[in-house]
């Protein structure tokens, strides 16, 4: 790689030009999409899009960014997602924590549900990414101050492994989140945490440390969250997929390798209920392939 190009995901192995044929925008997210934006025209949002994927497929030649996944709301079709809307309603100083943010999207969803923004962070390696979904919800950190911290999640100066917060530390005073620089101060503060399509990023062991990572994160109060939707398998293994020009090799688990992961090696065993659903989901448009996709919820006891 010549320092010219941006930096590579690990596990994705090809990066195709961009095709707007690839566009398509489902009714429920052009919603979405037309209330944040206040573009109602669908030739002028498809448009505004286009422009900013292009945007940021110079920084970032994700496959998330090629094939629009980004315009999926991915959060609310979470199986646990009425949970995640209860806490920022009815807990006292929640804080929401998107891991692998990208643009924010999903951010942007749990507010619009009610979620305080200034208790919303979004965290990832890409700042650039998280700067150009200002522009695509046309937002500034005024008028959109959920807050952002870069970095890479195995850096622990970033993320360090903790054990599991105790009971003791419920209700002790959350940090101050404007300037966070690290994720470390918010030990055992975090309500949600919410994670799509990242895991999967990361071969098993990496995977097992980000849990141990993202657990140390949480709070301790009953009803707290780590939540996510990425590529799953019957058995645990690594799986190559193929798609639209875009290959990649992902580390996989199951249903129950997911399980018994969370629940005894990332947290003591019964302190934690698991529950990890496998879904066969249309992998993109105009086509009938399919793609086994984890959809999973950890919660504390
Ligand atoms: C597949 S995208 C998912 C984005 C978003 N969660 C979604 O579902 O639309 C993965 C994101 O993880 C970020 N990422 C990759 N490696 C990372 C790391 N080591 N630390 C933090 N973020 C990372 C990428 O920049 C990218 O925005």
């Amino acid at each position: 790689m010549t320092n010219r190009e941006p930096p590579r995901i690990e596990v994705q192995r090809t990066f195709p030009l961009l095709d707007q044929s690839l566009y398509n925008l489902h009714p429920e997210d052009a919603t979405f999409y037309k209330e944040l934006t206040g573009i109602e025209d669908d030739e002028a949002l498809k448009q505004h899009i286009l422009d900013v994927q292009a945007e940021a497929y110079k920084v970032a030649p994700y496959a998330f960014i090629y094939l629009f996944l980004f315009i999926r709301r991915r959060l609310s079709v979470l199986p646990a997602y009425q949970q995640v809307v209860r806490i920022g309603r009815e807990r006292k100083n929640p804080i929401f924590l998107d891991v692998g943010c990208g643009f924010g999207n999903d951010i942007r969803e749990v507010i619009l549900d009610g979620f305080p923004a200034a208790r919303a962070i979004g965290t990832d390696l890409r700042q650039e990414l998280w700067d150009l979904g200002h522009e695509l919800f046309k937002s500034t950190p005024e008028t959109f101050p959920a807050h952002f911290v870069g970095g890479d999640a195995f850096n622990p100066e970033i993320l360090a492994v903790a054990p599991p917060a105790s009971k003791e530390t419920v209700g002790v005073p959350t940090p101050n989140l404007s300037n966070l620089t690290s994720l470390n101060p918010l030990r055992g503060c975090v309500s949600v945490i919410h994670t799509t399509s990242f895991f999967h990023l990361f071969k098993e062991d990496k995977q097992l440390h980000l849990a141990r990572a993202l657990a140390g994160l949480l709070s301790a109060e009953p009803g707290s969250i780590i939540l996510g939707a990425h590529t799953g398998a019957q058995e645990k293994g690594v799986m190559n997929q193929v798609y639209r020009g875009v290959e990649a090799d992902m580390f996989a688990h199951s249903a129950e390798s997911w399980t018994a992961m969370w629940d005894g090696e990332v947290f003591e065993k019964g302190t934690v209920k698991v529950d990890a659903q496998l879904k066969e989901v249309s992998a993109g448009e105009g086509g009938d392939e399919r793609y086994p996709l984890l959809y999973w919820s950890v919660t504390r006891l």
